[in-house]
C-alpha cells in the first residue's frame, strides 16, 4: 500500500515537473534574441536635392543584433517590394545613389556596404492583383478559362500615397495605400502595412502571426474597391527574387494552436533553401491560409485561401528596388494567393479583404501551445490524477482503520 502511495505521489510530482519544463521550453523556444530596430525614410537623400516625386518612398529599417544586422527596405518605386539583407557586421550601411535610383535605369544604385559582409538577400514583390468572375463558384482560378479574368491590376502602375505621412518610427510601421485611375478605385484602395519587429510577439488583429526579432510583416488589404462583376474573387501575385536562392518551395505544416487564429490549423511557408528539404532555411515568407472579409472580423468573416505552385519567372520583376539592388544577376519565382473557397461569399458582400504575411530570416517561427492551452491541459490531465491520488489515500486510510478494528478483538 505504502509503495503504491509513494509511487502515485512520485508519478504526480514527476508529471507536474515535466509539464512545467515542457511549457517553459515551449514559451521560450529560443526566442530571447532581440534586435535594436530603427527606421528611416529615404536614407541618404539630401533634402536640398530635388525631392523624390510624390509617392516614391524608400523605408530603411535597421535591425541591429549582437553580431549582425538585418536591413529591411520597403519601397513603392514600381510594384511594392520588401528587400531583406542580412550582414555579419554591426556597422553595415545602405548606400543609395539617388539621382540614378530615381532614373529610368536604376540598376546598381542601391548597395549594402561593405558588400563582403552580406550573408543573405531576398526580396518579396507584390506584383499583380487578379480579379476573376467566379460564375460557377469554384474558387479555382487555375481551372478557369482566360475569359473569366479581368485585366489584372498591375501594382507597378498604381499611384501610391505619400509614405512620409504614414510613418510611425517608434512602432516601426509604414503604411502604403494606392490605386489606379479606374472607376473601381474611385472609392477604394489597396493598402500594405509594413511592420518590423525587434523581439518576439504577436499583433492583436487576426491572424495574429507569431513574429520574432528576425521577422517583419506585411498586411495587405483591399478596401472599398468596386468589383467588376457580382461574382468577383481576387488573387494576389507575389514574386521572390534572390541572387542565388529565391523562395522556391512552399511547405504547408499543421499548426497546433488555433487560439490566435480561430479555425485555421495550417501554416504555409514559402522558403529559400539551398538544397533538398533537409537543408536549413535561409529566409521565408510565412502565412496562415486565411483572409478576412471585414476590417474588424468575427469568426464568420474568415475565408480560407490557397496558393498556386511556385514557378520560375523569366521577366524582370517590376520593382525599382529590385533592379537597383540586384541589377541583372538574379533569379525570380512567383506564385498566386487565391482568397476564398467555393461556397464562400463573393467580394461584393463586404468589399473588403485582408491577408497577412511574415517575411524573415532563418527558420520561420513555430506556433506553440499558448499558456492558456497549457493551463487547460494541466488542469485536464492533472485533475484526474489528483482524484486518483486522493482516492488512493482514502483507500489506504480506510484499510488502516479496518486493520485496526480487525486486530483489536485479538488483543
Ligand atoms: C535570429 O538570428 C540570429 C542571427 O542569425 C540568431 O542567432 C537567432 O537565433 C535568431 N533568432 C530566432 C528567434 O530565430
Ligand atoms: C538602440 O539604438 C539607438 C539608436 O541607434 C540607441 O540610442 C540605443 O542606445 C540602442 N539601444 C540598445 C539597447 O542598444
Ligand atoms: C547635402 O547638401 C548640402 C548642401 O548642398 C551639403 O552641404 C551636404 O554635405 C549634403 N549632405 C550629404 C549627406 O550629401
Ligand atoms: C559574436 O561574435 C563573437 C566573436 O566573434 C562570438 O564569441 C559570440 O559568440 C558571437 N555572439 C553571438 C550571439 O553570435
Ligand atoms: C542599366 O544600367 C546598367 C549599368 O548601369 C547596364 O548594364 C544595363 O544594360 C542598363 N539596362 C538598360 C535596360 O538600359
Ligand atoms: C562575414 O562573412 C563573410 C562572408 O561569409 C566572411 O568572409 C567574413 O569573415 C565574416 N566576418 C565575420 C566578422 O564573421
Ligand atoms: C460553368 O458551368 C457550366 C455547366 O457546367 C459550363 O458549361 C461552363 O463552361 C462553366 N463556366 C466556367 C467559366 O467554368
Ligand atoms: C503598366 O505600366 C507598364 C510600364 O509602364 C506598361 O507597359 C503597361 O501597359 C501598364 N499596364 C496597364 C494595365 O496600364
Ligand atoms: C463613390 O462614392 C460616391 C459618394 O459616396 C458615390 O457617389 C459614387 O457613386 C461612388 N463611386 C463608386 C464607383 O462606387
Ligand atoms: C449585381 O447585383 C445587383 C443586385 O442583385 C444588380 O442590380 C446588378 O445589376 C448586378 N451587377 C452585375 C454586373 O451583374
Ligand atoms: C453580390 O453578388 C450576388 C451574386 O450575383 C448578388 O446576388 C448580390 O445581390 C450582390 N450583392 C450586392 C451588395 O451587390
Ligand atoms: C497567377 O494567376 C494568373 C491567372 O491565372 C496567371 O496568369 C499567372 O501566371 C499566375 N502567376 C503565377 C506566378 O503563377
Amino acid at each position: 500500500m505504502m509503495a503504491a502511495k509513494m509511487f502515485t505521489i512520485h508519478f504526480y510530482v514527476t508529471f507536474l515537473l515535466f509539464t512545467i519544463r515542457v511549457s517553459s521550453s515551449f514559451i521560450d523556444y529560443g526566442e530571447n534574441y532581440r534586435r535594436n530596430v530603427s527606421l528611416e525614410l529615404n536614407p541618404g537623400l539630401n533634402s536640398s536635392l530635388t525631392p523624390p516625386p510624390l509617392g516614391v518612398g524608400l523605408i530603411h529599417v535597421r535591425a541591429l543584433g549582437q553580431n549582425d544586422t538585418l536591413h529591411y527596405l520597403f519601397c513603392s518605386l514600381g510594384a511594392p517590394a520588401l528587400l531583406l539583407v542580412h550582414t555579419n557586421s554591426t556597422s553595415s550601411k545602405v548606400e543609395v545613389d539617388w539621382p540614378v535610383f530615381l532614373s529610368a535605369n536604376a540598376s546598381g544604385s542601391l548597395r549594402v556596404t561593405p558588400e563582403s559582409t552580406v550573408l543573405h538577400r531576398n526580396a518579396l514583390i507584390f506584383t499583380r492583383l487578379w480579379e476573376y468572375s467566379d460564375v460557377n463558384d469554384t474558387a479555382e482560378p487555375e481551372l478557369l478559362p482566360f475569359s473569366s479574368f479581368f485585366q489584372p491590376y498591375e501594382l507597378q502602375n498604381f499611384t501610391w500615397g505619400d509614405l512620409r505621412k504614414k510613418l510611425d518610427p517608434t512602432a516601426h510601421t509604414a503604411l502604403l495605400c494606392g490605386g489606379d485611375s479606374s472607376e473601381s478605385f474611385s472609392n477604394g484602395s489597396l493598402c500594405l502595412k509594413f511592420s518590423a519587429f525587434g523581439s518576439v510577439g504577436r499583433e492583436k488583429g487576426w491572424p495574429s502571426l507569431l513574429h520574432n526579432a528576425n521577422s517583419s510583416q506585411v498586411r495587405v488589404w483591399l478596401d472599398g474597391v468596386t468589383p467588376r462583376s457580382n461574382r468577383s474573387r481576387f488573387s494576389l501575385e507575389l514574386q521572390s527574387v534572390g541572387s542565388t536562392n529565391p523562395l522556391t518551395r512552399v511547405n504547408v505544416l499543421q499548426s497546433i494552436d488555433d487560439e490566435y487564429t480561430p479555425s485555421i490549423f495550417k501554416v504555409a511557408q514559402w522558403v529559400s533553401s539551398p538544397g533538398n528539404s533537409s537543408s536549413p532555411i535561409l529566409s521565408y515568407a510565412q502565412w496562415k491560409p486565411v483572409a478576412y472579409r471585414k476590417a474588424s472580423p468575427v469568426f464568420e468573416d474568415a475565408t480560407p485561401c490557397h496558393h498556386s505552385t511556385p514557378v520560375a519567372i523569366a521577366q524582370r520583376p517590376p520593382s525599382g528596388l529590385v533592379l537597383a539592388y540586384f541589377g541583372e544577376g538574379r533569379q525570380t519565382t512567383g506564385l498566386n494567393i487565391t482568397f476564398s473557397i467555393a461556397g464562400d461569399p463573393f467580394y461584393n458582400t463586404t468589399n473588403y479583404l485582408s491577408w497577412t504575411v511574415l517575411v524573415g530570416l532563418g527558420s520561420p517561427p513555430v506556433d506553440s501551445f499558448s499558456p492558456l492551452v497549457l493551463a487547460i491541459m494541466a488542469v485536464g490531465l492533472g485533475t484526474p490524477l489528483l482524484i486518483i491520488l486522493i482516492g488512493v489515500v482514502c483507500v489506504c486510510v480506510r484499510k488502516n482503520r479496518t486493520q485496526v478494528q480487525v486486530y483489536q478483538p485479538i488483543n
